[in-house]
């Protein structure tokens, strides 16, 4: 017995060599129909100040992908259902599409997948035709440029193509679109790409009319007379999200597919509806989008698939206040277009440090070059004064007194304000005026904080154990992060013993 079982650990360490399981992720989607979306440089310093590492664009607007550029942030572009037309029928279409919205851009702007249009089986239905060759035009585009291995091709679409998916066990897709889906996962299973659903336990828990409770739906903890079995499987679903994924993993099954990892490319809560939308509220928003992120970097599957984790693009970032529909409709964004966050959020700085206390070494918030001096004036009495930022520093005879110009007394008031606030939803904006660098402003004895040698930081910017960090808004510090890498070893042994 005592050889076999060395062997086995030989394979095991192979297997682990071998398998490549990417850790989840939380991106924010960026929808811009709202009256003043703010500057494509000031979104790029608003995600970066929250520590979002991936973003979802609807469109391939060169404005945003210019700013994104040099970033770490990976971006998916979107085909907007209007050119899927033009795409589908048309390879040379495709090819001019992919040359001017993504390879121009590559590699400075980290682009990594292609949404292909939004929802189209349900919101066009005429287009399903085309869907597949659009995505196949783009893919071999692609391939042309030599860029099909860092960008991946999918399709993003509403979970309502599954008209029953509970129990999750027997969901399938509507058979009037089986066709187009066997070519679709055909297409993703061939080139290696994601499953894309935008899920809404929102929507579930409203359309479900009391069946469900909120709780299930909000990832809270169920009481037992309450938990959601699946009566085939026995599986326990802890949260209707997992449900809704495991749903389309039964609808893939159904169809013969396997293996094809879903992507959920919108999922969110709204924070405001009408009078007669209770639940769009602020506390049921922090909750859903908290305890989503918490979910999604655990870095588990669902219960049916549980080794193959799921990412997800919180819906969204600002609201789209010119969106039609209930007052909901226009309501989902977590936060305000001056940087400002609706309701708190755990997100963690991109550079924040692993260990000591949720410091941002390395980047530096500052004065904007060129911005008006009465409104970096503003900036600076309100940084100093309800802002709370430790402005001793610039008084005269201190450090950072020289030299003395607003440019710089502002720069270190909103740097001291961002430092001291960050991990509790202070961002870097000052109405505009100010800008996230990564080049440290310290001088002499005038420190700046998130140097490595201000007092409030241990060392030198570590990466992030996550894209966008977790630690719970009371206060507690997660487990989550640890990196993720320790939780998934166990994972991928127990896993492959199970199959030996
Ligand atoms: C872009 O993102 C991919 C996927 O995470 C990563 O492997 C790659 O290193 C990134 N490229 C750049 C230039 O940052
Ligand atoms: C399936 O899709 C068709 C076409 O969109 C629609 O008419 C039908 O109502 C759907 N069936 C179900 C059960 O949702
Ligand atoms: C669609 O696929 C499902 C699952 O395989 C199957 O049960 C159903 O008969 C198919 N419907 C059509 C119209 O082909
Ligand atoms: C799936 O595979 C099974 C077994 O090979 C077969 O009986 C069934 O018809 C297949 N279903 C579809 C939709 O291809
Ligand atoms: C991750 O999530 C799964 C399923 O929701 C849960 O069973 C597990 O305890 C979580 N792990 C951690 C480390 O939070
Ligand atoms: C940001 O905008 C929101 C909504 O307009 C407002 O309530 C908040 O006070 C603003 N924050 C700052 C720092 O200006
Ligand atoms: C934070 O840094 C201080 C001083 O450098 C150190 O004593 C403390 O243990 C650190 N805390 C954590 C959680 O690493
Ligand atoms: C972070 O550091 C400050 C000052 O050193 C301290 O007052 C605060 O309690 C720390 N917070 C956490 C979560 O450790
Ligand atoms: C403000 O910063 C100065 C050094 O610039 C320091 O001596 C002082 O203790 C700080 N005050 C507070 C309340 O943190
Ligand atoms: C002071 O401001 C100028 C721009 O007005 C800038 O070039 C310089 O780096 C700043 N110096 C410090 C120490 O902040
Ligand atoms: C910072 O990192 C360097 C090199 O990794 C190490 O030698 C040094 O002791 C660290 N300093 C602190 C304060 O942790």
């Amino acid at each position: 017995m005592f050889p076999r079982q060395w062997w086995k650990n030989i394979i095991l360490f192979i297997m682990f060599m071998f398998t490549h399981v990417s850790d989840a992720f939380v991106g924010v989607s960026i929808g811009t129909d709202m009256t003043n979306f703010p500057s494509a440089s000031d979104v790029v310093a608003i995600l970066k100040a929250n520590g979002i590492n991936h973003v979802r664009l609807y469109d391939a607007d060169p404005r945003m992908l210019t700013a994104l550029a040099n970033t770490e942030i990976e971006v998916m572009v979107g085909v907007t259902n209007q050119e899927v037309l033009g795409i589908g029928q048309s390879p040379s279409t495709a090819a001019s599409w992919v040359n001017k919205n993504v390879a121009a851009y590559m590699p400075e702007t980290n682009i990594t997948a292609i949404a292909v249009g939004s929802e189209v089986l349900t919101t066009i239905p005429n287009a399903a035709p085309v869907l597949v060759p659009a995505m196949n035009n783009l893919h071999r585009a692609l391939v042309a440029a030599q860029l099909n291995f860092q960008v991946k091709v999918s399709s993003p679409q509403a979970m309502d193509i599954i008209p029953k998916y509970f129990p999750p066990s027997t969901a399938t897709f509507n058979s009037s679109f089986n066709a187009t889906m066997y070519q679709l996962l055909q297409f993703l299973k061939s080139t290696g790409s994601s499953y894309m659903v935008n899920a809404y336990p929102y929507y579930g828990y409203i359309q479900g009319g009391g069946i469900f409770p909120i709780d299930y739906a909000l990832f809270r903890p169920l009481p037992a007379s309450k938990q959601i079995v699946d009566s085939n499987t026995l599986f326990r679903y802890a949260s209707m999200f997992d449900a809704m994924v495991d749903a389309v993993y039964y609808s893939m099954e159904a169809l013969n597919f396997s293996g094809i990892p879903i992507c959920v490319t919108e999922t969110g809560w709204p924070w405001l509806g009408g009078a007669n939308e209770p639940d769009a509220k602020v506390d049921n928003a922090k909750t859903y989008v908290n305890n989503l992120i918490r979910r999604v970097l655990n870095n588990s599957g669902t219960p049916s698939q549980p080794s193959i984790p799921v990412s997800a693009y919180i819906y969204e970032l600002f609201n789209e206040d010119k969106r039609p529909g209930p007052i909901s409709e226009k309501n989902w964004g977590m936060l305000f277009p001056n940087g400002t966050t609706v309701y708190p959020l755990t997100f963690r700085s991109s550079t924040a440090a692993v260990t000591n206390n949720s410091s941002a070494d390395g980047m530096f918030c500052v004065a904007k070059p060129g911005a008006d001096p009465n409104s970096l004036k503003n900036g600076l009495d309100w940084a100093c004064g309800p802002g709370q930022a430790n402005c001793s520093a610039i008084q005269e005879g201190q450090p950072c007194f020289e030299p003395n110009n607003i440019y710089n007394h502002s720069s270190y008031a909103y740097n001291d304000y961002f430092h001291r606030m960050r991990s509790s939803g202070g961002t870097c904006d000052f109405d505009g005026t100010a800008a996230m660098t990564t080049v440290n402003p310290s001088h002499g004895s005038c420190i700046y904080a998130g140097s490595a040698n201000s007092n409030s930081n241990s060392n030198a910017t570590q990466p992030p154990p996550f894209p966008l960090g977790p630690t719970s808004p009371d206060g507690q510090s997660s487990i989550l992060q640890i990196p993720a890498t320790t939780f998934l070893f166990p994972t991928i042994i127990l896993l492959v013993l199970a199959q030996l």
